[in-house]
């Protein structure tokens, strides 16, 4: 297949890196550089790095894609999409795939012919320096539909299966979006305000306040019609926080870096949700107010 990568962050040269082993990728940057080298560290410190040359931001390799990969940060979709529409061909499927929730009415109206799909995935990477990329760890990748032409395009939950396994189809894929939100909810923001590793939130005085934040995005979760109980979100945070325990959270660096953060597609789109179910998440907002506060103190500097 010919694959079109659109992003060169962490976790999009992961996935390039990997399909390249059996399809032709192409990257699509914002750099508009002709090629991308990336070096893949791979997750056993035993195995070899590999060097992965792609070609870059060619516009007739972007309409001649079987399928196109959108892996930017949320807040960069809608640029993204505006960026590449114009030399995408309308049947080609798009994949959307970022941490949070909220961009699939931008992505409907952007590209109203192409099959779109989400995907959301646990696997984790780091990119050290420019040029490299660690995998940093695995985890399950879910795609599905967001319309209904993308629903004709399940096999590709296969080809992501077989270049970075574990992925599956999932028939409602706001179902794992939600599960996913609800994790990135409880981990991201704690991290970023503490400046601590995710292992750290398994200490006994972020307790109770995982406990809260897990209390309020099951009502939201159950109101938007996906019923889930406190204590198995918490259960669920607390696995994470276990697997992931030696990464720093995407906000964290975000915030370290000075960079803007996906907070308002994570914790923003929970208070955005639960304000039109009449519910009130306190906690969360609370925390989203103090991400805001960081952001803001970072961006005065
Ligand atoms: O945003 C992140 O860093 C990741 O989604 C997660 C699951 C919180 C692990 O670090």
């Amino acid at each position: 297949m010919k694959l079109t990568v659109v992003g060169a962050g962490a976790v999009g040269r992961l996935w390039g890196c990997k399909l390249s082993l059996q399809h032709d990728v192409h990257f699509w940057t914002r750099d508009n550089a002709p090629s991308l080298t990336v070096q893949l560290n791979p997750l056993a410190a035993n195995d070899k790095s590999t060097i992965c040359h792609f070609s870059a931001n060619q516009p007739p390799v972007l309409t001649d894609a079987d399928c196109i990969l959108v892996i930017v940060k949320a807040f960069q979709v809608t640029q993204a999409l505006k960026d590449i529409r114009r030399h995408l061909r309308p049947e080609t499927p798009v994949i959307i795939m970022h941490n949070g929730m909220g961009s699939q009415d931008i992505a409907r109206k952007l590209l109203p012919k192409n099959p779109l799909l989400y995907a959301t995935t646990a696997q984790a990477a780091f990119r050290p320096d420019e040029q490299q990329v660690s995998h940093t760890g695995i985890g399950q990748t879910w795609l599905g539909a967001l319309n209904t032409t993308g629903k004709k395009h399940k096999a590709l939950a296969d080809e992501l299966d077989y270049a970075l396994p574990p992925c599956q189809w999932h028939d409602d894929i706001a179902y794992p979006l939600w599960q996913k939100l609800a994790i990135n909810c409880a981990i991201n923001p704690l991290t970023a305000i503490h400046q601590c590793r995710n292992g750290e939130l398994a200490n006994q005085n972020y307790s109770q306040q995982l406990t809260d934040i897990c209390h309020e995005v099951a009502q939201v979760m159950t109101a938007e019609g996906y019923p889930i109980n406190s204590d198995e979100l918490k259960q669920l945070a607390d696995k994470v926080i276990k697997a992931t325990s030696q990464n720093f959270s995407s906000m964290n660096q975000d915030i370290c870096q000075h960079r803007p953060t996906e907070i308002d597609y994570i914790t923003g789109y929970l208070i955005v949700r639960a304000k039109a179910h009449g519910i009130t998440v306190p906690v969360n907002t609370r925390l989203w107010q103090q991400i805001k506060q960081l952001e803001q103190h970072n961006n005065d500097q």
